[in-house]
């Protein structure tokens, strides 16, 4: 049977609208499989104006007939997820019988959090800005082979807690001289367990579950969080996240192979943002204030302000390597609209050389210039627009142009946050 998979996923440094888009594309997909990362994510959708922002929980989630998998290259914060899954049912989301929670996946515990919160404070003016959720130590305990799965979970309750007490007490050993706050061994014990009470019965073999929708030609999409610049092979680093946000990342982190894989869709600004440290060749104050004026770009898990800066088709020219991009979502066209003039960078200045790839090391990129090539705007409202012919001219030539330097073409156009404000092109 011909395998019906799609890989979504962001190719800048997160925030692309993915959440949307993937709600968008979920109306015609029976399994969403969230792949990587924790609830360091924040996906927003947009339904008749009211927001729901995920974080763990696959978007496809609010589509009643989709099936959803937080898969084995997870992380999962046990009370991080009962909290959003109660969330959703007060808002009338069943996840009963339509979540599942892989066993693979590893957990982030109290003490992750605090390792992370404890050396962004030591790295002082070069921290990374993560979003203190403990997901790079929980990343690192699973590297160096004394991680907890979700499938400790299901363990009789004097098991797990033995487990917990072994993890916190080897945490507060090391805690003074790191200068990581200590743990409790018994709140620990007490939150894990309460957490596994509830989340037991999401629990199920991820792999063989995949692998079933996979074999029975469901229609899959895979979603990926965070963004091709911070995977932690091919991003800023180490201005980046700690799992693999890009394609191959897709694939390991379900267990769905390349061979399976039919379309990679990725989603993009019609311009850049990036939150945390690092570099950011097109950052423009100027943008950013328009940006942040008209109540846009605060980030969707810890509300902080996003940088702003113009497209930059370097970066995501080598995303669309990276990933194997079949087709682009362009998101937030609508956020240029009211500009005369749209720089969009071709290439880097750096030591008198103009370079069309971007330097390996975070410190060169961060001495980059952009070249820009500016485009006239469009000074007219895009967000009505539902078909490509109604979108003003310029704006069509800006999205032609950007196609053609990226090397992908544009598959589908977002014009605003709703669901409506969506249409595909050609
Ligand atoms: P994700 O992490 O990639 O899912 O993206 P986020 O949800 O963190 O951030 C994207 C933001 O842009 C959210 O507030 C979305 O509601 C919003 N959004 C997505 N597409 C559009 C668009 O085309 N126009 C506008 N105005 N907002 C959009
Ligand atoms: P979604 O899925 C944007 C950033 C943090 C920080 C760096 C490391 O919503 O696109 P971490 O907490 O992961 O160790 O932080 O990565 N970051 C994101 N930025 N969108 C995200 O997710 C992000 N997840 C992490 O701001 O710079
Ligand atoms: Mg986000």
């Amino acid at each position: 049977m011909k395998s019906r998979v799609t890989i979504v996923l962001g190719l800048q440094w997160g925030d692309e609208g993915k959440g949307k888009i993937l709600d968008v594309m979920a109306s015609e997909a029976d399994w969403v499989l969230r792949a990587q990362g924790g609830n360091n994510a924040g996906h927003t959708v947009e339904i008749g104006g009211e927001k729901f922002v995920l974080h763990l929980v696959p978007s496809g989630i609010l589509r009643a007939k989709v099936s959803c998998l937080i898969a084995g290259g997870a992380v999962v914060d046990p009370a991080g997820l009962v909290k959003e899954i109660e969330g959703l049912a007060k808002r009338k989301i069943r996840t009963q019988g339509r979540l599942f929670l892989a066993e693979q996946a590893h957990l982030v515990l109290p003490q992750h959090r605090a390792v992370d919160q404890g050396s962004e404070k030591k790295r002082g003016l070069a921290k990374i800005g993560t979003t203190g959720r403990g997901i790079g130590p929980a990343y690192s305990d699973k590297a160096t082979r004394v991680g907890l799965r979700a499938g400790e979970l299901a363990l009789p309750a004097a098991e797990l807690a033995r487990r917990l007490r072994e993890r916190v007490a080897a945490h507060n050993r090391a805690a003074s001289s790191q200068g990581w706050e200590k743990i409790s061994a018994t709140k620990t014990v007490r939150e894990i367990e309460k957490a596994a009470r509830f989340l037991r019965p999401y629990l199920a073999d991820g792999v063989t579950l995949a692998h079933r929708a996979v074999a029975g030609g469901k229609r899959i999409l895979i979603e990926g969080a965070q963004g091709t610049f911070l995977d932690v092979d091919h991003g800023t680093y180490p201005f980046v996240t700690s799992s693999h946000c890009t394609a191959g990342g897709a694939c390991t982190g379900t267990g769905v192979p390349p061979t399976a894989i039919q379309r990679v869709v990725g989603v993009l600004k019609a311009y850049t943002t990036r939150v945390g440290g690092g570099p950011f060749v097109t950052e423009d104050g100027t943008l950013g204030h328009l940006l942040h004026g008209m109540g846009r770009e605060f980030g969707s898990t810890t509300g902080r302000a996003r940088r702003c800066g113009w497209f930059d088709a370097v970066l995501v020219r080598r995303a669309v390597q990276l990933n194997g991009v079949t087709e682009m979502a362009i998101t937030n066209l609508d956020g240029l609209d009211g500009l005369e003039k749209i720089p969009v960078c071709v290439g880097y200045r750096f030591e008198g050389k103009i370079l069309h790839e971007p330097p390996v090391e975070s410190s060169d990129w961060a001495r980059c210039r952009p070249v820009y090539r500016v485009f006239e705007g469009w000074c007219e409202p895009t967000t009505e627009a539902r078909h490509w012919k109604e979108l003003p001219r310029r704006a069509r030539i800006y999205l032609a142009a950007i196609s053609q330097m990226v090397g992908a073409t544009i598959g589908i156009i977002s014009v605003g946050a709703g669901r409506e404000q969506t249409f595909r092109h050609g």
